[in-house]
């Protein structure tokens, strides 16, 4: 449904983590592993030896990231764990990463998770969140409601026959709070140096902040 631009989206935001010898990195909400796999990928190509927990409340998908690892010969250094971001069960200052794609606004918490995050990062260690955000252009808000709202959930419905998913999804994104809001939200957590880059008009946002 993003017609295939979500990959450019999660590309770009490995492109923003400067890998080191031994860093140790979690990527909470990791699902069935897509960042961790790239971030796994990079470190290989730069011959660095690196540690990635990837995170997730739900053990199916992690269970479908692990058979993926095995797949893509990635499996040296990524541990899986069921868990939840707004409790994670780290020791403090353990991370030089946390990496959160597409995952933050389903917590029910959001400030809660954010101050774990800012927990388990060592001082100075980098958050970066990948998330939907919201079109600061009237007109090309005006089309991107048309197709969130109207065609999203009918491809939901008719396609993969699940059309409350969808329809949860496009409400989700709208109720995520605004670039700046969130930005004081990773502030109120104590991060510093917090900016974001918005992607397409800022259908999806990438935000950085330092611990
Ligand atoms: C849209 S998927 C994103 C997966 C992956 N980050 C990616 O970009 O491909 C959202 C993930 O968030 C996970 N999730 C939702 N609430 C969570 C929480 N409180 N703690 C950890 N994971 C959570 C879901 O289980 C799901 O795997």
């Amino acid at each position: 449904m993003s017609f295939g631009i979500h990959r450019n989206w999660k590309n770009i935001m490995v492109e923003k983590i400067s890998l080191s010898r031994n860093c140790k990195i979690i990527d909470v909400a990791g699902g069935t592993g897509d960042i961790a796999f790239r971030i796994a990928k990079k470190a290989q190509d730069q011959g660095l030896n690196i540690d990635i927990d990837v995170v997730d409340i739900n053990p199916q998908m992690l269970e479908v990231g692990k058979s993926r690892a095995v797949d893509k010969n990635l499996f040296k250094n990524l541990k899986f764990s069921v868990g939840d971001g707004e409790d994670l069960k780290f020791n403090d200052q353990q991370f030089d990463f946390y990496t959160i794609a597409f995952g933050i606004r389903n917590f029910t918490d959001i400030s809660k998770g954010l101050k774990e995050a800012h927990r388990v990062l060592k001082k100075g260690g980098k958050f970066i969140c990948l998330e939907f955000s919201k079109v600061e252009d009237y007109f090309i808000q005006k089309i991107y409601d048309q197709y969130s709202f109207k065609i999203i959930p009918k491809i939901g419905e008719f396609i993969l026959k699940d059309h409350d998913s969808y329809q949860y999804l496009v409400e989700s994104i709208r109720k995520f709070p605004s670039q700046n809001q969130f930005k004081k939200m990773i502030e109120d957590a104590g991060f510093s140096k917090v900016s974001y880059q918005n992607h397409n008009f800022g259908v999806v946002a990438i935000f950085e902040a330092y611990a």
